[in-house]
């Protein structure tokens, strides 16, 4: 169905329950989300109205070029004059593009953002006119009978994110958390085609990076009695809701370190055209291997898929590359993993770098400057060896290895090892 036949078929808000209304937008044709995600489903902005005895709130908004549809579905449900309290949960475009134009229709309600959310009111939204109100875990807001608390719930995904609580129907409006790029017009997760795929690719390109904001905010969302989750996209959670905070908790919990029993995992990933830096690899394996409290693994990048080698360094505590140079440059495997490592948390890791090269040797460094700047740890500098490592240099690489090794038990040591 294209995007206005959606609209046109489903032109009003749709009830949550007696006071609360989805009057969001849905965008079915979207394939792209954000340049980096892709959405075979398209997508939805979802938006919520609340009614209180004592007016009305509405929580979030939608896309800019989907404003005539969330403002349709608004005027189904309330007039522009009740609307008391905005409240942003977020405020990247998605979720605050017909903000203007709702403060331009309904100039008397007062705008709920997060603490964090105030230093990017301005930046976002072009415009300094707005009074507002910052709220933390713990304040709330009251509609007469209906009441909106608040659940700060920093980088999930941006440090502005927040949840709200609607205690009198116990649903969640919790923003991006629980959402996912899945567009249906039966909105409900009951209802609603197999958005499962969706769900896990929207938690591991969004909230991955963000492990331990994720526990945080399992933290406050766990003991909450819930009767619905209502995300910004995709399907409103209310069959068995509380099983999305357990999926967003096993997702989030490493399997790898109850497996090898508290040692600390090093991976050894390299990638070699006549076998010099995989001789170089194997040496550096072999030593960081003794070191005691050190399991070491050793992947060539030219048998692997980037996939997985992104899981296995996300539960990593140390990461090596070994790359020869080619034509001034690392090889293309070794900056494919490099350039994949986005979606995962690398900060405070420990690297490093080694490789054969021929006369310039440019690799390592280069290699050195992405893993520093993706917040890893260098204590030991890169290991360069000119064409094929002699019995000495093979014991640099040793001596390398457990160096690398000790810094990961905390055993730490700063070495300038470099043969050429
Ligand atoms: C096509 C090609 C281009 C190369 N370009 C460079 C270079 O720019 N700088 C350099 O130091 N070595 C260069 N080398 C030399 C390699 O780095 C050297 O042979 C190295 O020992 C290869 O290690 P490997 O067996 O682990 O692949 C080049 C080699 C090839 C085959
Ligand atoms: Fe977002
Ligand atoms: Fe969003």
């Amino acid at each position: 169905m294209t995007r206005s036949a959606y609209a046109a078929a489903q032109p009003d808000a749709v009830a949550l329950s007696e006071r609360v209304h989805w009057i969001g937008a849905l965008d079915p044709t979207l394939r792209t989300f954000d340049i980096i995600l892709k959405t075979a489903n398209g997508t939805s902005y979802n938006a919520y109205l609340v009614r209180g005895s004592d007016g009305v709130a509405v929580i979030d908004t939608v896309k800019e070029a989907f404003a005539g549809e969330f403002f349709t579905r608004l005027e189904s449900v309330a007039d522009y004059s009740e609307i008391r309290y905005i409240v942003l949960n977020h405020l990247e475009p998605d979720h605050t593009g017909a903000l203007p134009e709702l403060m331009r229709r309904a100039p008397q309600a007062h705008l709920y953002i997060s603490v964090r959310a105030q230093a990017m009111l301005k930046a976002l939204l072009k415009h300094d006119q707005y009074e507002y109100t910052a709220v933390n875990t713990g304040d709330s807001i009251s509609l007469g009978d209906r009441t909106l608390s608040f659940l700060n719930t920093p980088y999930l995904h941006w440090p502005d994110t927040q949840c709200t609580w609607l205690e009198e129907e116990q649903t969640l409006f919790s923003g991006d958390v629980f959402g996912c790029h899945y567009c249906d017009a039966r909105l409900f997760n009951d209802r609603v085609g197999d958005f499962r795929f969706s769900f896990e690719y929207y938690y591991a390109h969004i909230m991955r990076p963000f492990r331990e904001y994720v526990f945080k905010a399992l933290a406050l969302i766990e003991p909450l009695a819930l009767k619905t989750i209502a995300p910004s996209h995709g399907p409103i959670l209310r069959d068995q809701p509380a099983q999305y905070p357990a999926h967003y908790r096993r997702l989030a919990t490493p399997a790898l370190s109850s497996e090898i029993g508290g040692e600390k995992s090093l991976l050894i990933f390299y990638i070699s055209s006549y076998g010099n830096t995989a001789r170089m690899a194997e040496a550096i394996y072999g030593s960081a291997s003794e070191v005691e409290g050190v399991r070491a693994s050793l992947y060539d990048l030219e048998g692997g898929e980037i996939a997985p080698f992104v899981d296995l360094i996300e539960e990593a505590d140390g990461i090596m590359f070994g790359t020869p140079t080619i034509n001034g440059d690392a090889v293309k495997p070794v900056w494919d993993l490099l350039s994949s490592l986005a979606v995962v948390h690398t900060r405070g890791k420990i690297a490093a770098a080694f490789g054969s090269f021929g006369w310039s040797g440019e690799a390592v460094r280069m290699v050195e400057d992405r893993l520093k700047g993706l917040k890893m740890e260098v204590p030991v500098a890169g290991l360069r060896i000119k064409l094929i490592p002699s019995d000495e240099e093979l014991d640099a690489c040793r001596g390398f290895g457990t160096a690398i090794g000790r810094a990961l038990i905390g055993e730490d040591e700063q070495t300038v090892v470099d043969m050429a």
